[in-house]
């Protein structure tokens, strides 16, 4: 793989930055559009919060998937790619006044409503501006999803969707509401999960859930399952393109969909996951007590994942053959958990040599911050040192 990387072009640039390779990204939208196409009624759409780069994002909306939003921030970003109003859905338990208008609007698909205030809301706004809006609840389906504490969304004690108790009472309550249409359910039950075992679990879930919905005549017209694929951190190379068929087929398999039924899915990390690497340059190699540290010139600001949920992305010394030693391998910032890996094996590392952090093409650049006043890192796609 280190082959891949223009490391010649690579001189020119300012360090830390992110690189996406085009042909990686357009293999992994070519393969979902393939295996979707097998069942009439999947609609995918990209979850926006991975990564919001303009530059990726046009490519993504080339391929016809719809966006997945939930800030008006994202809504405006996936407007000005292209993506159609009409394929745009948007979450969030937060939703201000001024980004419930800019989805009205723009006639957005669908507000993905998470709590009763919300759709209170909702039709107010939506009143005033004499318009309907298509609305689906967000269902908490308590079912557990095999990843990491911070990124599991679907239990009872999660902050995120409405009870399945509650469900029967909210969607009454917006059938007696004059500027919102109930549409669907939506559900998402964590992220980086791997186990399609999860999946089934949230089918039985919503086939149960169904039945009760059929047997009072309530109607749905479409099911949201949101995203959550993973992809595999450790071996970006064994597997660049995510199981996409096993996915889909998993819910092909298990869920019961009513023939009228549309079923959305809501996919971020597995479509730019692999596709993205950090370019960072190493800057010293310090000699500890017992150990030696790479220290780069890329941090926890470039690439949070690593501080914030102990995540695991693969390193490689793209600019040596030397024989493999051992480093931690840190970044800059005034922060002990500034550390992208311990006990790492590298090609040995010298000052000046440019490191890949892999998979980093999702929550990478989009969760950059500016700590210690330093700068964001710049995104470029691989087609543009051709
Ligand atoms: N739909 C909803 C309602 C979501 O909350 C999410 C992600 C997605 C779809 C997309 O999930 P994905 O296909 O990417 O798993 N920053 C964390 C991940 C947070 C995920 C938040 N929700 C990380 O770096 O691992």
């Amino acid at each position: 793989m280190k082959g891949h990387f223009p490391i010649d072009k690579f001189n020119t640039l300012c360090t830390p930055f992110y690189y996406y390779d085009t042909a990686v990204l357009r293999d992994t939208l070519n393969c979902i559009r393939a295996e979707v196409a097998r069942y009439e009624n999947f609609i995918v759409h990209y979850a926006v919060k991975a990564n919001a780069n303009p530059k990726v994002l046009a490519i993504i909306r080339e391929s016809g998937l719809g966006a997945d939003c939930v800030s008006g921030g994202e809504i405006q970003a996936a407007v000005k790619a292209g993506f159609p109003a009409n394929k745009i859905v948007f979450a969030g338990v937060g939703k201000a006044d001024w980004e419930i208008n800019l989805g009205l609007d723009y006639n957005i698909f669908c507000f993905n409503v998470e709590s009763v205030p919300e759709l209170e809301v909702i039709n107010e706004l939506a009143a005033e501006r004499g318009k309907t809006a298509n609305v689906a609840f967000r269902i908490n389906p308590d079912v557990g999803a095999h990843t990491h504490a911070n990124i599991m969304t679907g239990l009872a004690e999660n902050k995120f969707g409405i009870s399945m108790q509650d469900m029967e009472r909210v969607i009454e309550l917006a059938a007696g509401m004059r500027h919102v249409k109930f549409v669907g359910l939506h559900f998402h039950i964590g992220s980086q999960i791997l186990d399609m075992g999860d999946f089934v679990a949230l089918c039985n879930r919503i086939n149960e859930l169904q039945e009760k919905l059929d047997a009072q005549g309530i109607r749905i017209e479409y099911i949201n399952v949101g995203g959550g694929l993973g992809i595999d951190y450790h071996h970006p190379n064994r597997q660049l393109i995510p199981d996409f068929a096993a996915y889909f087929k998993t819910y092909a398999a298990h869920l019961k969909l009513r023939a009228y039924q549309k079923l959305h899915f809501e996919l971020g990390r597995a479509v730019v996951g692999q596709c993205g690497s950090l370019i960072a340059r190493v800057l010293y190699v310090k000699q500890g007590t017992n150990k030696q540290f790479a220290i780069l010139d890329a941090g926890m600001t470039d690439l949070i994942r690593p501080a914030l949920y102990q995540a695991y992305h693969k390193i490689e010394n793209i600019s040596s053959e030397a024989s493999v030693e051992m480093y931690d391998v840190v970044g800059p910032v005034c922060e002990s958990s500034d550390v992208f890996g311990k006990s790492v094996d590298l090609n040995g590392v010298k000052r000046g040599d440019f490191l890949a952090l892999r998979s980093a093409g999702a929550y990478g650049e989009i969760m950059a911050s500016q700590y210690n006043c330093r700068t964001l890192p710049q995104g470029y796609l691989s087609d543009e040192f051709m």
